[in-house]
């Protein structure tokens, strides 16, 4: 008997497997750009002005908190949608600084990360042929979230340099299909806080069209100049119309903790619950617990983070002004949004990649905030949240760059 064929089995499985049509959702946004330009970074040995983490410590009592939760054998699975020590804090934070009260056991969800918060609210509201309104330039990760979560994103532009918007332009991505706007304050990448004039605005448009707020409210204390973050759930009438993401990453400098949450009225957080619970089960266990820590820190410890990063903002402002960039000055979050338009280079993207291998200073292309990229063909943005050290190298660097 002959030996049985093995190479046209080996070969038909593998043929038949490149013919499958894969997600179609996935195929329509691309990795992203910011995560990229730090791996990019990393092999041309450039300075990482691109992906927004910290490069300094994080506070010696939250970390104590973490290693402590370990040492005491937090280990295993926390309640699905949080431990409850942390969810409690969240409830008392919350109604702190913002004068809201919720029910840690029916409002709050702790999940990966805000970027797990924002992809399980998505998931959990939304239906096809829902609408959501999103202002642009954005986060990148609206946009996917949106794909994934099947809703059709309305955009509405912030306008430079002050980042306003149109009102005609809002009122009419509103309507009968409108299920959401997404909004971002303080602002990536603008740096833009919303005023209580712009925030009442919107708070009108949601009630009348009865549409979800969904704000993410990461930058929360990283904020200048006397502007103040108001929650929009704080609003008259928005209390069970908002859902508020917001996480550890940013306030306590530990974006690799993944910890985050979303508050939202009981009716959203049940499915938003259940999502969330099929794709993560939980976020890790004792970092909840030093979460439940951290959210229990003093007022001087929000102060004394605003005016660290108010050194490095006007710092940054400075180094790119004298660069000849020409930038959006941030009321809050830690990102200078510049315009290139002195270099002339064709667009973001070439002008991005000649900083990080000629320059060696890595930036995030403006193209990468909008839907049309010609829209950010004039814009790099630059992460100012580094030590003092990284931001001297960003000097160094820079000033071998000269307009043409
Ligand atoms: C506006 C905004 N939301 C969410 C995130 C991600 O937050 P997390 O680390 O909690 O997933 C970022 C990170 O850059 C961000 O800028």
């Amino acid at each position: 008997m002959s030996a049985p064929d093995i190479s046209s089995r080996a070969v038909v499985p593998v043929a038949a497997a490149a013919r499958k049509i894969l997600s179609a959702k996935a195929a329509r946004f691309t990795e992203s750009v910011i995560r990229e330009m730090t791996r990019l970074a990393m092999q041309f040995d450039a300075v990482n002005m691109a992906q927004g983490y910290p490069d300094f410590s994080a506070s010696e009592e939250v970390k104590q908190a973490a290693r402590q939760a370990i040492t005491d054998d937090i280990n295993q699975y926390a309640i699905t949608w949080g431990a409850k020590d942390l969810r409690d804090a969240i409830a008392r934070k919350f109604e702190r600084t913002q004068g809201v009260r919720v029910d840690p056991e029916r409002e709050i969800t702790v999940c990966c990360g805000s970027t797990e918060a924002m992809m399980a609210t998505m998931m959990g509201i939304i239906n096809p042929g829902d609408e959501v309104v999103v202002f642009e330039p954005h986060y990148e990760n609206y946009g996917p979230d949106a794909i994934l979560s099947g809703a059709t994103p309305r955009f509405v532009q912030l306008q430079p340099p002050d980042w306003n918007f149109d009102r005609d332009e809002l009122t009419r991505a509103f309507g009968p299909k409108t299920k959401a706007i997404i909004l971002n304050t303080p602002n990536n990448p603008t740096g833009k806080v919303f005023s209580p004039e712009e925030l009442e605005f919107i708070r009108d448009l949601c009630v009348r069209w009865n549409a979800y707020a969904v704000t993410d409210e990461i930058y929360e204390h990283i904020i200048f100049d006397g502007a103040q973050h108001i929650s929009m759930a704080s609003l008259d009438g928005m209390r069970d119309l908002t859902i508020t993401i917001n996480g550890m990453s940013k306030t306590y400098s530990v974006t690799g903790w993944r910890v985050g949450w979303v508050i939202a009225p009981p009716e959203a957080s049940t499915p938003i619950r259940k999502v969330h619970d099929f794709l993560t089960v939980g976020a890790p266990a004792p970092l909840q617990a030093a979460g439940a820590v951290a959210l229990e820190l003093p007022q001087s410890f929000y102060d004394k983070l605003a005016a660290n990063y108010l050194v490095k903002r006007d710092r940054m402002l400075g180094i790119l002004t004298e660069a000849g960039f020409r930038c959006s000055k941030p009321a809050g979050a830690y990102y200078i949004m510049t315009d290139i338009s002195a270099f002339d280079y064709p667009d973001d993207l070439s002008f991005a990649r000649y900083l990080v291998e000629k320059i060696g200073i890595a930036v995030v292309p403006g193209s990468s905030f909008y839907d049309d990229p010609s829209m950010g063909s004039r814009q790099v943005r630059f992460t100012f949240c580094k030590k003092e050290s990284t931001l001297a190298a960003a000097a160094e660097k820079l000033s071998k760059l000269r307009p043409r």
